[in-house]
C-alpha cells in the first residue's frame, strides 16, 4: 500500500491537524467579505519557522476560498524576481477566465488592463504576458515605488470587483515567503495592501499570507502604518495533535500503530509536523504493511536513525552550510546548553562562551531571521528542528572554543538526555565534556 504521508515541503498532509483556530479565522474572515461585498478589515498573515505548516495551511484556506467560489490567486515570493509583478501576473491569470465571460470591455476592465500596463503585464483573450522582465531603469527613479504601490492598490480592489461583478463573492489572494521579497518590493506590496483593504467597500477583497518569524518586522518596517495587518505565530504541534497526524492517515486505511512505536515517533518529532510526516513515512515503508496490520516499536526505531542520518546529510548540513563562522560558533553553544525540552538559557550561552548578550545579540537575530532558531520567552531560544542540537555537537569548529581548550578552560555542558532526535548516549550520567574531534583540534 502506498505510504499515507506527505513528507515534502508544501506537501499537503492527508490529515491536517492543530491549525483549527488558524483556519476557523481564515472562514470567518471569508464569509464576512462573501457577506459584505466589501473588502476583509485585516490581511491574516501566519509565521513559524521551516516545516511548521504555513504553505500546506495557506494551501487549505485557498481551497476554502475556491470551493465558496472566490476568485483565487496564489502566488510564492522568491528572492530573485520581481515579486511585484509576479503578483500582479497571477492576479492577472486568476481573473483571465472571467474576461471570456465579459459580455463587453467593462469599465473595471479597462481599469485593471490600465494598472496591468503599468506594471508591465498584459492580458489578452485570457492569456498572461509579461511585457518587459524587470522595470525599466527610468522607473526606478525615486518615486517609482509611490506609484507602482498606487498601481498595484488599485489592481487588488479592481480585480476584487470584477469578481463582484461576476457574481463572484470576492478575491482571495495568497502570498507564501513573504520574506523572499526584498525590502524595496514589500514596501510596494505592504502600502498596497494596506490601500487596497482600506478602501473596503466595494471591493471584496481578502489577502492571506505566510512567511517565516522574521516577517512581522520586516512588514512593520516596509509599512509604517500596519493596522490591517493580523500576523498569527504557528507553533509546534502539541502531543495530542502530533499524535493524530500518526495516526489518523494509517487508520484511514486500515492500519494501526503500536501505541508504543507511535508514542516514540511523535516523541522524536517533537512537535514538528514535518518530522511528523518524514518518520511516519520512513516506518511505514519499513512496516510495509498491509490493510490491518499493525506498525511496531522496531519499524519506528530504525525510522527515526535513518530520518535522522539522512538530515544529518542533507537539510541540516545544508543549513549549517550556510552560516557563518560565527553563527556557527552560537548554534554550538546553544546545543552544548539545551534542557530536556531543547530549551537554552541565555545566560548559559553567555557563561559557556564568554561572551556577553550584545556581542550575541546580531547572531542570535540572523539565526532567527534564517529560521534555525527561535525565541521561546525572554532569555531562552531553542533550534527550529528537533535534533538540530545533536547535529550541531558534532560539528565542533567555532574559533572560540578553540582559545578557551588551548587556555586550558574546560567547558562543562549538560548531560546529553534524550531529546527529540537525539540518541540516547551510552553514559550520561553526570556532566559531559564538549567533544573536540581530534583531527580538527590538531589542523588548529
Ligand atoms: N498541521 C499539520 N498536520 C499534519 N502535517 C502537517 C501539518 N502542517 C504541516 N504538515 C506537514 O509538514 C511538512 C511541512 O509543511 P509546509 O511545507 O507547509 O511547511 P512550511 O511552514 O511552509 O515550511 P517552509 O517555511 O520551509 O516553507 C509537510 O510535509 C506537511 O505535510
Ligand atoms: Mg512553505
Amino acid at each position: 500500500m502506498d505510504s499515507p504521508y506527505s513528507p515534502g515541503f508544501g506537501a499537503r498532509p492527508a490529515v491536517l491537524v492543530g491549525r483549527e483556530s488558524q483556519l476557523a479565522r481564515a472562514e470567518a474572515t471569508l464569509t464576512r467579505v462573501a457577506n459584505s461585498h466589501a473588502a476583509a478589515s485585516s490581511a491574516l498573515v501566519l509565521t513559524g519557522a521551516r516545516g511548521l505548516g504555513k504553505t500546506v495551511t495557506l494551501g487549505v484556506i485557498a481551497e476554502t476560498a475556491e470551493d465558496r467560489g472566490f476568485v483565487t490567486a496564489t502566488v510564492a515570493f522568491d528572492s530573485v524576481s520581481d515579486n511585484v509583478q509576479l503578483l500582479a501576473g497571477r492576479i492577472a491569470e486568476a481573473i483571465a477566465p472571467l474576461e471570456a465571460k465579459a459580455a463587453r470591455a467593462s469599465q473595471t476592465w479597462t481599469r485593471i488592463r490600465q494598472r496591468l500596463a503599468g506594471l508591465s503585464v498584459e492580458i489578452n483573450a485570457g492569456v498572461v504576458k509579461i511585457t518587459s522582465s524587470g522595470r525599466e531603469p527610468a522607473e526606478q527613479r525615486s518615486g517609482a515605488g509611490a506609484l507602482q504601490r498606487q498601481v498595484l492598490a488599485d489592481l487588488l480592489s479592481g480585480a476584487a470587483c470584477l469578481a463582484k461583478e461576476h457574481e463572484r463573492p470576492g478575491l482571495a489572494v495568497l502570498l507564501d515567503e513573504l520574506q523572499e521579497a526584498s525590502r524595496e518590493q514589500l514596501v510596494v506590496i505592504a502600502n498596497a495592501v494596506q490601500d487596497a483593504l482600506r478602501v473596503g467597500a466595494g471591493a471584496p477583497l481578502v489577502i492571506f499570507a505566510a512567511g517565516l518569524p522574521e516577517t512581522p518586522e520586516r512588514v512593520m518596517a516596509a509599512a509604517s502604518f500596519t493596522e490591517r495587518f493580523d500576523f498569527r505565530g504557528l507553533g509546534r504541534l502539541d502531543a495530542d495533535a502530533a499524535e493524530r497526524a500518526l495516526l489518523e492517515p494509517a487508520n484511514r486505511v486500515g492500519v494501526t500503530w503500536d501505541i508504543k512505536a507511535a508514542a516514540t515517533i511523535v516523541q522524536a518529532a517533537g512537535g514538528s509536523p514535518y518530522l511528523i510526516q518524514r518518520l511516519g513515512d520512513e516506518a511505514w515503508l519499513l512496516a510495509d504493511p498491509r490493510r490491518g496490520d499493525h506498525i511496531g516499536v522496531d519499524s519506528a526505531e530504525t525510522a527515526i536513525a535513518e530520518v535522522r542520518d539522512n538530515l544529518a546529510g542533507g537539510m541540516f548540513r545544508g543549513r549549517w552550510a550556510k552560516a557563518t563562522p560565527m553563527e556557527r560558533a552560537f548554534m554550538i553553544a546553544v546545543a552544548q546548553v539545551v534542557d530536556e525540552e531543547g530549551i537554552a538559557q541565555t545566560r548559559h550561552i553567555t557563561a559557556v562562551t564568554g561572551r556577553s548578550t550584545p556581542q550575541w545579540s546580531r547572531v542570535r537575530g540572523d539565526l532567527i531571521d534564517k529560521g534555525l532558531v527561535e525565541s521561546t520567552g525572554t532569555g531562552t531560544l531553542r533550534f527550529t528542528m528537533p535534533g538540530f542540537a545533536e547535529f550541531a555537537r558534532s560539528r565542533v569548529d567555532a574559533p572560540w572554543l578553540w582559545d578557551n581548550i588551548r587556555s586550558g578552560l574546560t567547558l562543562r555542558a549538560q548531560p546529553l538526555t534524550h531529546r527529540g532526535l537525539d540518541p540516547v548516549p551510552g553514559s550520561s550520567a553526570g556532566a559531559h565534556e564538549l567533544q573536540v574531534p581530534d583531527h580538527e583540534a590538531d589542523s588548529e
